[in-house]
């Protein structure tokens, strides 16, 4: 098979591109090794920048987000039996929006299966080849048998364990990386999500988090070890322990109800600052992971497909090859400052192991900044808002 552009992996970041690609009139197709039902079904992300709202408003992936986006124009800190509500708006009329990001997945697969364009499923990618030559090919395996294909540019949009990155000469060299000891439990509940019961909450017993994806739907975390089962806890213990870790000195309580989703999540922070190799390039989570604190991977991602996506554009119309030279330094200038924020909220709100009080008051008093002082309130609503696009 033959194509323009091959791109690994049907997430936010591959369909992306896709999409993007497919209005400036570029062929691509898109392989994906997991099922389309898996792939629709899971569970990630939920939090959106104005930014990310805007870019699939552009590319006409807009209308049920509109319809069923939730405005989040603040954030709520908890922590020592107190808590502080920062507003978002910072006069430019953004705002969060909250749309779990199987629905972005979703809208973006049955847009391109309207259109008549290829996603193959259970379609592995094993390697690549000739990068570095005009016609790169994709060999992966699919129905049993090995496959080619022939195209102009790769897209290696296969998130954190992809074989793209692996493609990159020397990327290992280029990887900057750390583990944290904890990782998240993390619910979905058919229980109304109170707006008095939300945000992050730091806790002795480690960190909460309480939000909404829809008006009935409530997508909430617990800070449990690194190697947790997620059966552990029955859903009773899960709503006790989130009551205590959420508890804001006030009489509020959770709504409880049914949990229909659970997993854990270990946490990290992960960039591999070599995202492009010859006619091969990297984006979204195949390039960088961030701590969930702060809700920041997906938007991430929508970042790196812009910019890729104008990069294989000049590229292939007008054999122009300047924006991909510099394609790794342009997302850097986002992922960096990015990473470092996710980070950040990740040290205040965890309880890590060996933690004494004394470095329990040092979180207090970072947490009383961000919720508190006006120059860290501006701090939090900047990092949450989210960096403009040069591209
Ligand atoms: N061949 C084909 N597809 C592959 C391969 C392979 N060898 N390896 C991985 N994939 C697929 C995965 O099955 C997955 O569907 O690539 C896709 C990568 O998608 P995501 O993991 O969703 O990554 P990305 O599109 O970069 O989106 C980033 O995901 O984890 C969240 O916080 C993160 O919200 C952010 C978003």
């Amino acid at each position: 098979m033959k194509t323009q552009v091959g791109i690994i992996g049907a997430g936010p970041a591959g369909l992306l591109v896709a999409r993007i690609l497919q209005l400036n009139g570029i062929e691509a197709v898109v392989l994906e090794r997991r099922t389309r039902q898996y792939v629709l079904d899971r569970v990630r992300a939920g939090v959106l920048e104005s930014g990310t709202v805007e870019t699939l408003r552009t590319y006409g992936m807009g209308a049920r987000l509109d319809r069923e986006g939730i405005p989040m124009r603040s954030m709520q800190l908890c922590w020592d039996r107190q808590k502080a509500d920062v507003s978002l708006d910072d006069g430019t009329g953004r705002h969060l929006t909250t749309y779990g990001q199987q629905k972005i997945v979703e809208d973006l697969i049955t847009q391109r299966e309207r259109d008549g364009l290829p996603i193959i499923f259970e379609a592995a990618v094993d390697r690549l080849e000739d990068i570095e030559g005009e016609t790169p090919r994709i060999h992966y395996t699919h129905e049993g048998e090995q496959k080619v294909i022939e195209c102009q540019f790769i897209a290696g949009c296969d998130g954190y364990h992809g074989v793209s990155r692996r493609h990159i000469p020397g990327s290992d060299e280029h990887v900057f990386l750390t583990e944290y000891p904890f990782a998240w439990l993390g619910i979905l509940a058919q229980a109304a999500p109170l707006a008095a019961r939300r945000g992050f909450a730091h806790s002795t017993r480690g960190l909460a988090v309480a939000s909404a994806r829809s008006a009935t739907v409530g997508r909430l975390y617990l800070q449990v070890e690194p190697d947790a089962d997620p059966n552990a806890m029955s859903d009773q213990e899960i709503w006790d322990e989130l009551d205590l870790r959420l508890d804001d000195g006030t009489d509020a309580r959770l709504n409880r109800g049914p949990i229909i989703e659970r997993s854990v999540a270990r946490l990290r922070g992960y960039v591999c600052e070599k995202m492009r190799h010859g006619r091969l390039a990297i984006a979204g989570d195949a390039a960088h992971i961030v701590p969930p604190s702060g809700g920041k991977g997906l938007n991430l991602a929508v970042g790196d497909a812009r910019i890729m996506a104008e990069a294989i554009r000049r590229l292939l119309k007008s054999n122009d090859t300047g924006l991909l030279d510099t394609y790794s330094e342009m997302c850097l200038r986002r992922i960096w400052p990015t990473v470092h924020w996710a980070c950040s909220m990740c040290e205040a709100f965890h309880i890590f192991p060996g933690q004494t009080s004394f470095d329990t008051r040092m979180q207090y008093q970072m947490l009383n900044h961000w919720g508190n002082t006006e120059i860290g309130q501006q701090r939090l609503r900047k990092a949450q808002l989210g960096l403009p696009y040069e591209i």
